[in-house]
């Protein structure tokens, strides 16, 4: 490896941030408001974002980004299935599209991200068809007011993840285990529900002869057995494989459904490895002990794996043809030289891959702000700038990998540098 070899971005390429509702807005009426996580905190004010965007607007110019990808709440905007859109509301956020306007910020707007209308929950949420018309309603009185400010969809985030963590493993409301059933259903319907919506956007969004672009946003984990030859562990591997990766990608994407989507976005962050039937990622408890005994590299989540980056990219370029935005990539850590040399061997690879020939667009920091992780509360700190929960104030201040960030959106290189 060559150090300090510069590697340079296509100069209209997006570096951004990348924010949820749920988590860091606060003052929200959804599924998550009475949630209570494993560290007890809850998201009923989070980063208060909702108040303070026009702050947090502010410290994205700090950084120097050309683009925020961030969620409209839709239990914020429809107070029944067909009800018109809450003006006020609605007004906050044609406001912050206005003033990341203002600032040269490109908006990519989330409709689904983890969170529903409580009249969504109490008819059986996305198990039940009936949510699907819903949607398409709520996106296209979205799309009619928005249209001038916003060309970047984002239909659904992670509905693998969603689906998963609400029917499979219950760590999302309403808690369900096992209902694999349950899974399979959810995502069918959220799969047709973005391509109605992807119809709608792309009939009825044009703006000044300006296309909008459509696409979902996909986890991508790798599923590997620590021991290759370990029959049970492969097994566990595979059917994660097939069930979150496969069977997703396929639901979305596969054969004519590929039309309802122009560019995909890749949610990544890295691997599980199984090893006697454990999930060896800090996500699921596996002591840091031996995952350090093992040599795995790990955030606070889940095993590093700059090198599937290429992988996964290559495969969906080879699959698909279709443009991509790195829709999320992060590290939750106290250590900010490991999530300083995370973000940069990403990076190098993200770059090895488009120097292959893959049309990547752009790239999103998860996230803005340290902000309310779901299930684990306020302890994974994700964020470029840290956010005082302690003081009622909720003072934001600037991480060490912002500076590091910030750098590499300013310049649009990054230095490739050896272990
Ligand atoms: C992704 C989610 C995002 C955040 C990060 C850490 O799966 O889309 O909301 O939880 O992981």
């Amino acid at each position: 490896m060559n150090n300090g070899e510069v590697l340079q971005f296509p100069p209209d390429f997006l570096w951004g941030t990348a924010t949820s509702p749920t988590q860091v807005e606060g003052h929200i009426e959804n599924e998550w408001t009475h949630f209570t996580a494993q560290d007890g905190g809850h998201c009923r004010i989070a980063c208060d974002h909702y108040h303070r965007y026009p702050e947090d607007i502010g410290w994205m110019s700090k950084l120097g980004v050309n683009a925020y990808r961030f969620g409209i709440e839709w239990s914020r905007l429809q107070s029944a299935p067909f009800a018109p859109l809450n003006q006020n509301e609605l007004a906050r956020y044609v406001d912050l599209l206005d003033r990341l306007k203002a600032r040269g910020i490109t908006p990519m707007v989330v409709l689904h991200h983890f969170s529903n209308p409580p009249w969504i929950n109490a008819a059986g949420g996305w198990t039940n068809a009936a949510a699907i018309p819903a949607f398409v309603d709520f996106v296209r009185q979205l799309v009619a007011t928005l249209k001038d400010r916003v060309s970047l969809w984002n239909t659904f985030n992670e509905p693998d993840t969603y689906a998963c963590l609400a029917h499979v493993l219950g760590g999302f409301p309403p808690q369900q285990k096992w209902q694999i059933g349950k899974f399979r259903r959810v995502i069918g319907h959220m799969a047709r529900a973005h391509a109605q919506a992807s119809r709608v956007i792309r009939r009825e969004g044009i703006f000044d002869g300006r296309k909008p672009e459509v696409g979902i946003a996909k986890n991508w984990t790798f599923f590997h057995a620590y021991k290759p030859y370990s029959p049970w562990d492969r097994a566990m591997a595979f059917a994660c494989h097939y069930t979150f990766n496969k069977f997703v990608l396929d639901a979305f994407l596969g054969g004519w459904r590929r039309r309802a989507s122009t560019f995909i976005g890749l949610n990544y962050y890295g691997r599980v490895r199984f090893h006697h039937f454990q999930a060896m990622i800090p996500a699921s408890g596996a002591p840091v002990k031996t995952l350090k005994d093992f040599g795995f590299v790990c955030d606070d989540m889940v095993e590093r794996y700059p090198e599937g980056l290429v992988k996964i990219l290559s495969y969906l370029n080879r699959k698909f043809k279709l443009p991509v935005y790195i829709t999320e990539h992060g590290a939750a850590s106290d250590d900010e030289q490991f999530r300083a040399r995370d973000l940069q061997e990403n990076l190098a690879a993200l770059h090895h891959a488009m120097s292959d020939g893959v049309d990547v667009r752009g790239f999103f920091y998860w996230s803005l702000l340290d902000n309310f992780e779901w299930q684990f509360g306020y302890t994974k700190k994700f964020g470029l700038l840290a956010v005082d929960f302690s003081d009622d104030k909720l003072p934001r201040t600037m991480k060490p990998l912002a500076e590091v960030y910030a750098k590499i959106c300013r310049n649009n290189i990054i230095r490739k540098q050896g272990r």
